[in-house]
């Protein structure tokens, strides 16, 4: 391994003499302190390393990403046994971050074949990306903020990605419009999971309680998550997934979001078993089919 003295534009409060990169086999940067200090980057807590991607970009690190490289192809067994890559997975959230949990979790616990690589943010202070720097997942904010020199443009955004053979994309309550350049770069690839029964109370505007608010006004006696391939605007793409659950009499909007997003851990975990063991296909015109692991000749 070799390692050289680095001069780098962190407003780190450590003298950069005590600073040394590390350039790995990998595809990655580890920065460490010599005194293995913790860094405070303008008020984020750091533990003592992090990240730069390959255009050396500031990632917010505790384990590195090297651990991914190492991830190996294993057998599974779906009556007909193939040899399955883990999938490398970027999660993207912008709030409480509960379906990232239960998708993570489902990936250390095996029962998603795949592995999540980064968690793609533009809140830093944010559930999702708390949990994520609890865990060691490196942590990107995304987009830029406006007059901030902080986060990641479109274009290195998507070079890390590809660098790191994202396979697959999954939007977890992630508030930004995903711009054309990323959802080009990426096609098949990228998913979103919304609290209704699309195509019916989606796009622009339709986000948190107003979703379930709108649904209760209507009169709908049923609602329920649906995950979607995204395409340029909100909410159109075509529909990969959904669950169902029932609106009662008596529902607040609460009552009905705490319902429908018990559907959404349990459906988003089904779709990331389904993307990583390679049972999502696509019907000629467009519209993604998952596969049943029982019964290889039937879809839903
Ligand atoms: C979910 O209701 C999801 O459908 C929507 O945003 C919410 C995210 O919740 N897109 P959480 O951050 O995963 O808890």
């Amino acid at each position: 391994m070799e390692a050289q003295n680095l001069s780098f534009s962190l407003s780190s409060t450590i003298p950069t003499s005590q600073i040394q990169i590390q350039k790995t086999p990998s595809l990655q940067f580890l920065l460490r302190t010599k005194k293995n200090h913790s860094l405070n980057l303008k008020g984020i807590f750091l533990k003592p390393h992090f990240c730069f991607s390959p255009k050396n970009k500031k990632i917010e690190c505790r384990n590195c990403l090297q651990r991914v490289e190492s991830e190996g192809s294993t057998v599974l067994d779906d009556g007909v046994s193939k040899q399955v890559r883990k999938k490398k997975l970027a999660v993207f959230v912008s709030g409480g971050g509960s379906n990232f949990k239960s998708i993570y979790e489902a990936t250390a616990d095996g029962i998603v074949h795949g592995v999540v690589v980064v968690l793609v943010t533009n809140k830093l202070d944010c559930g999702g990306a708390k949990y994520a720097r609890e865990q060691g997942i490196p942590l990107i904010l995304f987009p830029k903020a406006k007059d901030s020199s902080e986060g990641w443009s479109t274009e290195d955004l998507v070079y890390a990605l590809r660098t790191w053979n994202i396979d697959f994309i999954l939007l977890a309550g992630y508030l930004k419009l995903i711009p054309t350049e990323l959802v080009q770069a990426f096609p098949r690839s990228i998913f979103n999971i919304h609290p209704s029964l699309l195509p019916a109370f989606g796009g622009k505007g339709y986000y948190g309680m107003k979703v379930h608010k709108a649904v209760i006004a209507s009169g709908a006696r049923y609602s329920g998550p649906t995950i979607h391939h995204v395409d340029e605007h909100y909410d159109t793409g075509r529909i990969l997934a959904q669950g169902v659950v029932p609106v009662l009499a008596n529902d607040t909007a609460e009552t009905l979001a705490a319902r429908v997003l018990q559907e959404e851990h349990k459906l988003y975990v089904e779709v990331a078993a389904a993307l990583c063991e390679e049972r999502v296909v696509w019907r000629q015109d467009g519209v993604p089919l998952i596969r049943s692991k029982e019964d290889p000749d039937h879809y839903k």
